[in-house]
């Protein structure tokens, strides 16, 4: 019995130690140590020993299985610690590595351009409106004193819908100054910007769908003056302080007096040059006082109250800052454009 424990001893401990993987170790685990393993097997056989023979007996073989027990613990240990280095080496991640570029966008030209007119003037106290697209005849006509048989409501310049030519898309911002007076309680300062449709054939300074910035003040006591000096004031936080303006007489149904405003151009000072087509000015807005019944069709008073309104092109605006030549590069949104600015 003695040497059955010594054999089951050294056999144990040699396989245990040369153990491949955690199956095999398990089958020597059931091997040795299970109910029906070897050292059960000697264990039983006890019985049959004297009562001296016993205790000797029973310590040694306590003794083979804390041995073996350990040097299954020791295998099991030793299996564990090669899984985890295997998994360390194949789940390595190579921090030098050169990482992704992530690409970073900027910001559109005409939305900078766009930022920096309401940034003036929501400094000068005007609120700014977001009105449809899609709008009324009415409101982008009528009630700008353009009725039936106004040149400008022609179906070669407006995109009427096919199915309702009430319906247009606006052919200009200022159907917002009917909106703004229908809306909001007087005095109203506000600007409005937003896209415009014309059926214009497409060339370096023509699209079909452009940009305008409305501009409206009524209130009491509200004249020319008032105009040319808010108006003259923009053209110098645009082109800086020594920005000479002009004002000419012009018409626009809704307006009257009616008038446009240049801007010397800040290119040559006024010597003409090809940024300003050798004029030495630059049409930047349309202008005028609130036609009287354009107030009187809003259910204002025109004996009480007074204003003035503005619109003028922010793509032109933006294609004279940032000098660029061709309108259509700014809706071709094509990266190596924008990535210039
Ligand atoms: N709506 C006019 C245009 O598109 C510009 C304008 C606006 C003129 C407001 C006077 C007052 O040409």
């Amino acid at each position: 019995m003695k040497e059955q424990l010594a054999k089951i001893r050294a056999e144990a401990l040699a396989a245990f130690d040369g153990v491949k993987d955690a199956a095999a170790l398990d089958e020597l685990r059931v091997k040795y140590l299970g109910k029906k393993g070897e050292l059960t097997a000697v264990l039983k056989q006890m019985g049959r020993l004297t009562a001296e023979e016993r205790p000797a007996m029973g310590a040694l073989a306590n003794e083979v299985r804390a041995a073996v027990e350990s040097a299954l613990d020791a295998a099991a240990g030793k299996l564990e610690a090669a899984a985890l280095s295997a998994r360390l080496k194949a789940e390595r991640v190579d921090v030098t590595i050169p990482g992704k570029p992530v690409r970073q966008g900027r910001r559109h030209p005409m939305n900078t351009a766009l930022e920096e007119m309401k940034e003036i003037f929501i400094g000068m106290g005007f609120t700014v409106l977001d009105g449809p697209e899609i709008e009324l005849a009415e409101l982008n006509f009528d009630r700008l004193n353009a009725g039936e048989g106004h040149p400008s409501r022609d179906w070669s310049d407006t995109f009427y819908f096919d199915t309702d030519e009430r319906v247009m898309l606006r052919s200009q911002t200022s159907p917002m100054q009917v909106r703004a007076m229908d809306s909001m309680p007087l005095p109203i300062r506000m600007i409005a910007p937003g896209r415009v449709y014309r059926k214009d054939e497409v060339d370096a300074t023509h699209s079909p769908m452009f940009h305008q910035v409305e501009g409206m003040v009524i209130d009491k006591g509200v004249t020319m003056a008032d105009l040319k000096g808010t108006l003259a004031t923009v053209a110098q936080r645009l082109y800086g302080p020594d920005t000479k303006t002009r004002f000419r007489p012009h018409h626009f149904p809704f307006t009257e007096p009616s008038c446009e405003m240049d801007v010397q151009c800040h290119k040559c000072g006024g010597k003409g040059c090809p940024t300003c087509k050798g004029e030495g000015w630059i049409e930047l807005l349309g202008a005028g006082m609130i036609h009287p019944r354009v107030l009187e069709m809003a259910g204002i008073d025109p004996e009480e109250w007074s204003g003035w309104a503005f619109g003028f092109g922010l793509d032109r605006l933006a294609m004279l800052r940032y000098k660029i030549d061709d309108v259509r590069l700014i809706f071709e949104n094509d990266v190596r454009f924008l990535e210039q600015f």
